[in-house]
């Protein structure tokens, strides 16, 4: 146990070697964190658990820093299992009846992954407070962000509060709070994990946080359930998600493409010289050889999406599938998008591309750009002078 402010403290575990999440779907090159809480009172509450395979380890840890039997209720802001986990493994150590907070999709959830009818579940709903003695915990619903069941909890006497996934970062540091880690590697983590988990629900985030400022909630400290606290200047990561919320952009293009042989490629060269000749920024990568992860948070933070594929068994590279599928599943905003690539005789991966950019709300700003076999000359202007349009149309969707 670590005491973050008075009577508070964090019970988590440190996942030191952790480098993929979901499954493979996401890297975490800075490994993570499962953090859970307990608050002490008259009564005490445990705030989340950690995910099931350290279920043995966090019990000890409850039972080593207040004892479990101690605990007098759970708060589950968000039962995925990353977090709700070792819930049933909890239950086996408090006292009977034990009441356990949630959603009213949070109940849903614990009663399909656990299958426990006889447990003390009690819905809350927005405004909602349990009273621990001298403090009160109070619950903010925060649906689809990003999970159905997913709420917050706020201890109002301290100022703190329990954001669950929302405002963290895959990130593990042997520091405890944003003031004690690397500032430049907590946002690249930050940003990471907005756009890789929370981009595809950046409309509701942007409503969700006008009511959240709208409570004028005293915050001293966000403590999130993955990654480090922020105490230094802690609504700072809100005014971020305010930015990242909206369609966000740091001016830059992105030319991605997979190929077969060293066409498509020189195709991207062209593209990117032509960008450069209108001063736009860009970023190259063969999507073959990326952490797609990372491509993700330079997409999302990119204006313009440039994606090139040469043509493989009448379709895209496997790679620029799973791209496109990626960008569609992000649901990028404001971004302008084009697509390119080498063939030899059916020639439709450029068109496949453009096309699914475009059905995936991607603003299309040229026609798809092919050239055959090795690119000639000719088609190698037509490169460059296809990145000098994109770069123009870029500045002015920024105008
Ligand atoms: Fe960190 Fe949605 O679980």
């Amino acid at each position: 146990m670590h005491e973050i402010a008075k009577n508070i403290y964090w019970n988590g575990i440190k996942h030191w070697t952790l480098r993929n999440f979901h499954g493979r779907e996401l890297s975490t090159h800075r490994a993570s964190t499962y953090n859970a809480y307990i608050v002490r009172d008259e009564k005490t509450a445990l705030i989340d658990t950690v995910w099931d395979p350290f279920a043995d380890e966090f019990a000890a840890s409850l039972e080593a820093g207040v004892g479990a039997k101690n605990i007098d209720l759970i708060v589950i802001n968000h039962n995925e299992p990353d977090h709700g986990g070792s819930l049933g493994r909890v239950m086996e150590l408090v006292p009977e009846g034990t009441p356990i907070y949630c959603s009213k999709n949070g109940a849903e959830s614990i009663r399909k992954y656990f299958h426990r009818d006889d447990w003390n579940i009690n819905v809350v709903k927005t405004g909602d407070s349990v009273s621990l003695g001298g403090r009160e915990l109070t619950f903010v619903e925060m649906r689809l962000i990003h999970w159905p069941d997913s709420m917050m909890t706020f201890d109002s006497g301290a100022g703190v509060l329990f954001s669950n996934d929302a405002f963290g970062q895959h990130y593990c540091a042997s520091g405890f709070f944003n003031d004690e880690v690397d500032e430049c590697e907590l946002y690249q983590e930050a940003i990471k994990y907005f756009a890789n988990i929370l981009a595809p629900y950046a409309p509701l985030i942007e409503k969700k946080l006008d009511e959240i400022t709208a409570l004028g909630l005293p915050v001293k400290l966000i403590a999130p359930s993955h990654g480090v606290i922020w105490r230094r200047d802690p609504l700072q990561i809100v005014g971020k998600y305010a930015e990242w919320a909206k369609a966000y952009s740091e001016g830059f293009a992105v030319i991605a493409y997979d190929c077969l042989y060293n066409a498509t490629p020189a195709m991207a060269a062209a593209i990117a010289q032509g960008l450069a000749n209108r001063g736009a920024a860009y970023k190259i990568f063969n999507t073959g050889g990326t952490d797609m992860s990372d491509l993700m948070t330079d997409m999302f933070c990119a204006r313009g999406i440039i994606v090139g594929s040469s043509t493989v068994n009448n379709t895209v590279h496997r790679s620029i599938a799973g791209l496109l599928d990626d960008i569609r599943g992000h649901r990028l905003r404001g971004k302008i998008g084009a697509a390119f690539g080498s063939y030899g005789w059916s020639g439709e991966a450029p068109r496949l591309i453009s096309e699914h950019l475009k059905g995936s709300g991607i603003e299309v700003a040229e026609e798809p750009l092919r050239a055959q076999y090795a690119p000639t000359p000719d088609d190698l202007r037509k490169c460059v002078e296809f990145g000098e349009r994109f770069a123009e149309a870029m500045a002015a969707k920024r105008a």
